[in-house]
């Protein structure tokens, strides 16, 4: 096993893992079997029951109660931000909110314009399309879908060479959703198809801690206050990741007590599972192992590192990164990544002179 293997909970969204095949099939049953079961049931129905985002909570409620009383379709919604902090969940908020149905698909399942208007032909009025990791949607099904956006109409070919004729096919209005963690790989014209784009945003351990607690009332978990702040304040700002680790700290109070989740417990999962007190895990870490002791520190491109930790350059980019550079222990430039003190200092080492940063 490599020393880099990811921890269970910190899986990226396991979608990126699967084949675009397999990834069809799995764009609702994300997660592990078994798993997958309470991963949805501690999904938040609707908008009051979602915790943290006031903005992106804020923005949406007026334009679904914009639409709902001038009785039309609302605007098609961009959802935007890193693995698990609820653009799936949100998806299913807005076809709840607005009393309708959601049909959901993804970007790499889209791979020809006939998987797409297979989907839109059978949408019905008011419909929600929800597109995942819509940055990875196929160029004709992209062309197709700026019609059906914009005109709520496509055109199907039909027949092949200089015989084939196309077909104008009607759609009802519908509202798509697109979820992307990859905002910037979004062309233009997609991009400005859509009407409100949200940007999610890491959570505060005080939205966490709310998270946990939640969590832990639906699992009928028992856990104290402290042991729910350190859960929190470990969980990467990720509600995802702050589920994952409540259920590992359960296993292990279980195992190791009465099943109770206080302090102690916590902070003894958290070890076993190899989460340290930053919330980084072994991959995070890794690829600070690689930046500093590989290459002094950096700038280092992201492909140099992702092979240094034998990953898949999207997961460090998308995974690893972005909560690194949050956390103030990566920048970025145009040369490629740099370590900050703060990432020397975290690894137990001493920064040289020239490190970036305050700490
Ligand atoms: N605001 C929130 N409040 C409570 N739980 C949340 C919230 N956002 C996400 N979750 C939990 O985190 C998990 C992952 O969310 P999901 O919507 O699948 O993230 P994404 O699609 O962005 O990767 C969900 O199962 C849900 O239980
Ligand atoms: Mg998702």
């Amino acid at each position: 096993m490599s020393d880099v293997e990811r921890t269970e909970f910190n899986l990226p969204d396991e979608a990126t893992r699967t084949s675009p095949l397999q990834r069809n099939e799995n764009v609702e049953s994300e997660a592990h079997t078994g798993e997958h079961d309470i991963e949805r049931s501690l999904r938040p129905k609707g908008l009051d029951e979602f915790i943290g985002q006031p903005k992106v909570k804020e923005q949406l409620s007026l334009v679904l109660t914009g639409a709902r009383n001038r009785g039309v379709t609302p605007d098609h919604v961009l959802l935007s931000g890193p693995p698990g902090l609820g653009k799936t969940t949100m998806a299913m908020i807005i076809a709840q909110e607005m009393g309708t149905s959601l049909r959901m698909t993804s970007g790499p399942a889209l791979e020809r314009a006939g998987d797409l208007a297979a989907m839109l032909s059978n949408l019905m009025e008011g419909d929600v399309l929800f597109i995942d990791e819509i940055h990875r949607i196929a160029r004709p099904a992209e062309e197709m879908l700026y019609m059906a956006m914009e005109d709520f109409r496509i055109d199907v070919i039909v027949g092949k060479g200089p015989g084939a004729t196309s077909i104008p096919l009607e759609i009802p209005p519908f509202t798509l959703v697109g979820a992307t963690t990859r905002a910037g790989m979004l062309t233009g014209p997609l991009r400005d198809r859509f009407g409100f784009t949200a940007q999610m945003e890491y959570y505060n351990t005080d939205d966490l801690e709310h998270v946990v607690t939640r969590a832990a009332r639906i699992l009928g978990v028992e856990i104290d206050k402290e042991a729910a702040i350190e859960i929190a304040s470990r969980s990467r700002g990720t509600p995802r990741i702050a589920n994952r680790l409540l259920r590992r700290v359960r296993d292990f109070a279980e195992v190791n007590g009465d099943g109770r989740v206080n302090l102690v417990a916590a902070q003894g999962a958290l070890e076993v599972f190899d989460v340290d007190d930053k919330g980084l895990d072994r991959l995070d870490r890794a690829v600070l192992g690689a930046l500093i002791k590989g290459h002094g520190g950096g700038p280092v491109g992201v492909n140099t590192l992702a092979i240094a930790v034998g990953e898949e350059p999207s997961t460090v980019e998308e995974v690893c990164e972005p909560y690194l550079v949050r956390a103030g222990m990566i920048s970025r430039s145009a040369r490629g990544r740099i370590a900050t003190r703060l990432a020397w200092k975290h690894l137990g080492m001493t920064p040289p002179e020239t490190a970036a940063g305050l700490f």
